[in-house]
């Protein structure tokens, strides 16, 4: 029979209490969740922070025909709700029918909810915002979406940085089917997603034009990128500019379009595209409304792709990336969990290359 480790009645987390501001999010005493079947309980070491934990607070997705309502990313949130998708730890008690002895592993957490059990289920929620997530001592998953990262040689914070950032952007590399020897451009290369789109396209042999900010640049080519180009926040660069520096970075053209910026980039930049080539779209960090000139894709049968987070086979590659190391996640600011306003003031400043995580509990020396 699998062995079971003492686990508290109460937990701390940080509880969000409803939408709105810093204020909504309280550091409280709650009990710690119990897994149902099928599920595993397990004891968070670490948890990175994202975009989606300031604007499921903020409730600043809008909804559909209304886009200042207050709502999460799928719509409604069920208040209180504990946040955090990015998710490392060790299973300490499994519920009833969990097949194998997890318990005492260390082990990665796919965050996804999805729409069904197959490998081309979409995700439809997300761990922290749909369900609990890791801003607690304990969160529970379900015992078929956790991966036993035992033997990776990453540490428990930067496995903490894969699930979002890093899934998201290997979503993106799979639909844009981005190959060796392909010329793609990353946007927001010093974000979360974009840095981690910079290693794993690096990684699978492509040649990397990644779209910066100028102090960013050496951190940047560091991750893997053959070279930068920039964009200069104040004064804001326009989108023509950019699109003529990226025709200098890559001359023969761009095969596909790693964006989570999106905004007047993408009709500025999308005649740089190849035929046959791929744009695909994350985020929007740059405007979510756009004018876009139709022949200018169909005419070269260019596809614009939308990409949620991951699917379970997008997720199972990051798991072996992490396994064997070939990405090297940074963390760029640690932070208690106690800490957690302080780590969103530093995520909002966004001065800084990598991820921010919250070290809940520490792998001893
Ligand atoms: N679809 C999904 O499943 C999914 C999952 C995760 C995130 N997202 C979305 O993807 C986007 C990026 O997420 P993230 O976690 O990587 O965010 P992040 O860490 O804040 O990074 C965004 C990066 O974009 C660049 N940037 C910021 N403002 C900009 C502007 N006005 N114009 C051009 N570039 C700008 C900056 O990079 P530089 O200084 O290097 O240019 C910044 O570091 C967000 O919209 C997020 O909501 C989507």
């Amino acid at each position: 029979m699998a062995h079971t480790e003492t686990v508290p009645a109460d937990m701390q987390a940080a509880v969000l209490t409803g939408f709105g501001g810093p204020e909504a999010l309280e550091l409280q005493r709650v009990p710690v969740p119990v897994p149902g079947p099928g599920e595993v309980l397990v004891r968070v070491a670490a948890a990175a922070m994202n975009n989606t934990d300031i604007w499921t607070r903020q409730g600043a997705y809008g909804l559909p025909g209304r886009p200042d309502a207050l709502a999460g990313w799928r719509g409604p949130i069920e208040f209180p709700r504990i946040q955090g998708g990015d998710i490392s730890g060790t299973v300490v008690r499994p519920g009833d029918d969990v097949v194998g002895d997890w318990v005492g592993r260390r082990v990665l957490v796919d965050p996804a909810i999805y729409d069904g059990l197959g490998d081309d289920a979409n995700p439809i929620g997300l761990l922290g915002s749909e369900a609990d997530g890791g801003f607690a001592e304990y969160v529970v998953a379900r015992a078929d979406q956790i991966h036993d990262v035992s033997s990776s040689p990453l540490t428990d914070e930067q496995l903490a940085c894969l699930p979002i950032a890093y899934g998201t952007a290997m979503g993106m590399l799979e639909r844009g089917r981005l190959r060796d020897r392909e010329t793609t451009l990353v946007t927001g290369a010093s974000g979360g997603v974009g840095l981690a789109a910079v290693q794993l396209a690096a990684a699978r042999g492509a040649h990397v034009v990644a779209l910066t900010t100028p102090d960013k640049t050496a951190a940047i080519l560091d991750a893997g990128a053959a070279v930068v180009v920039h964009r200069d926040p104040d004064p804001t660069t326009t989108a023509a500019a950019i699109a003529a520096a990226v025709a200098r970075a890559a001359p023969d053209g761009l095969d596909a379009v790693i964006d989570v910026v999106g905004g007047p980039l993408l009709p500025a930049v999308l005649d740089q595209v190849r035929d046959g080539g791929r744009w695909v779209i994350a985020g929007a960090v740059g405007g979510a409304g756009i004018e876009l000139d139709l022949r200018r894709l169909y005419l070269h049968t260019i596809s614009l792709v939308g990409s949620s987070m991951h699917t379970r086979p997008h997720f199972r590659r990051l798991v072996d990336d992490a396994v064997t190391g070939v990405i090297q996640p940074h963390v760029a600011h640690r932070f208690s969990l106690e800490a957690i306003h302080a780590a969103q003031e530093a995520f909002a400043r966004s001065d800084y290359v990598g991820k921010i995580v919250l070290t809940l509990h520490r792998q001893p020396d």
